[in-house]
């Protein structure tokens, strides 16, 4: 009877300890990290499933999804850049053209509500035909996609796999597509580690975090370092009107989603027109060049009669040295996100 006991013992003790900060099971199934808040992406109307997300990543790089054969989702979205666009100010898509603004970071988008720097899609499903009938983009619609794909085998078995028949209809190929995208999770970070009590930050790594909390967390908040809002961060000479071209309320004038600072070493250049090569002109952007020109600056920014966040150079450097162990390189090398 005492073994019994203790076998019970031994059974809660390792329910316990189990990791608390675990890696989203995405092999099984779609499990959050249980530090996330509640996902957002409708998983009763799309359930997750490995197949799934195999078709998506295929899709995702497949170059016939563009009007030449030339551009895929991926060719935009990298992951050694944390799925921006490295080196590249806008976006570069067909026929050489440009857009007019940066490749977003792809990481966590089941938590995200809005989509685009503005937010004009809310349903990651309804998202993808954008970039595949932008003329500056791939220049494609669905449809005739969906034609070229179905002259190849391989898709017809994955097809099947991922819902059962080979039919292959826009509703299933865009579910495919967020299937991946939802499964690109990042909580891997040394920081994520540090959370979990299972690293520890250097001196300057936490001074940077107390100085990040006290100076850019009210925006970049929580850990998903975003909270979602669209706000105007006090850019000089933007010609984009941001969220106003999706509310058309004239105080959304330059106003932009606050996107997450996790891997923000990877995805240089930043802000939504790719405007700033280093985390360094990031910072003196902040310290220096807030600008109060378009009536719509974040109150944030314009505290004490002081225009923009001031920082000391070791200030900045510190917060740089915390920026950089939210680089989470278990997610920029994870075979089920890469292209082959
Ligand atoms: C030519 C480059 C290019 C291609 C190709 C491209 N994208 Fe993008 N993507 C961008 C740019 C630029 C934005 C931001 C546009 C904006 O905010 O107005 C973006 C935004 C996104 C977002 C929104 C992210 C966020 O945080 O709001 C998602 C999701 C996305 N792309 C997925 C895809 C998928 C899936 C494909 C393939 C079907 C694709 N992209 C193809 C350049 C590209
Ligand atoms: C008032 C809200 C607010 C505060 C405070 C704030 N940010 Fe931002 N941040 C934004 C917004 C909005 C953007 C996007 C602006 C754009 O692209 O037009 C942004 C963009 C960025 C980017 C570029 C991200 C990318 O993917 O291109 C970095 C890096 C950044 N902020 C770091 C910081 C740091 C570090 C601090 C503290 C010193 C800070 N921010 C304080 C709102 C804020």
């Amino acid at each position: 009877m005492k073994k019994f006991y203790y076998i019970i013992l031994v059974f809660f003790f390792l329910q316990c300890t189990k990791e608390e900060n675990t890696k989203p099971d995405i092999d099984n199934g779609f499990v959050a990290p249980t530090n996330f808040p509640a996902v957002r992406y409708n998983l009763i109307e799309n359930p997750y499933s490995n197949e799934k997300r195999e078709l998506g990543r295929k899709l995702f790089y497949d170059a016939r999804l563009s009007r030449d054969n030339t551009i895929s989702c991926g060719s935009c979205h990298q992951q050694v850049a944390s799925f921006a666009h490295a080196g590249h100010r806008v976006s570069h898509g067909i026929d050489n053209k440009l857009g007019t603004r940066n490749s977003p970071t792809l990481f966590n988008l089941a938590w995200q509500p809005l989509f685009f720097w503005d937010g004009g899609v809310g349903d990651l499903d309804l998202f993808h035909v954008n970039p595949i009938q932008n003329p500056v983009e791939m220049d494609e619609t669905i449809p005739a996609v969906i034609d070229k794909l179905k002259t190849d085998n391989n898709y017809l078995t994955l097809f099947n796999k991922a819902f059962g028949t080979s039919e292959m209809t826009a509703i299933r190929f865009n579910q495919a597509l967020s299937t991946f995208l939802i499964s690109m999770v990042s909580n891997q970070s040394k920081y994520d580690e540090y959370l979990a009590g299972k690293t520890t930050l250097t001196s300057t790594e936490q001074a940077g975090l107390d100085l990040f909390n006290q100076k850019c967390a009210s925006c970049h908040t929580g850990i998903l370092f975003t909270d979602f809002s669209f706000r105007n961060n006090g850019l000089s000479t933007t010609s984009d009107l941001g969220r106003f071209r999706v509310s058309v309320i004239a105080t959304d004038s330059f106003k932009f989603k606050v996107p997450s600072l996790r891997n923000i070493e990877k995805s240089s250049p930043y802000m939504h027109d790719g405007r700033f090569n280093t985390l360094d002109e990031v910072l003196n952007h902040y310290s220096n060049s807030v600008v109060n020109t378009t009536t719509t600056l974040d109150t944030i920014l314009q505290r004490n009669n002081t225009l923009g966040i001031p920082m000391t150079n070791d200030e900045k450097t510190k917060i740089i040295s915390f920026l950089k162990t939210l680089t989470d390189n278990k997610f920029l090398n994870d075979s089920r996100f890469s292209e082959f």
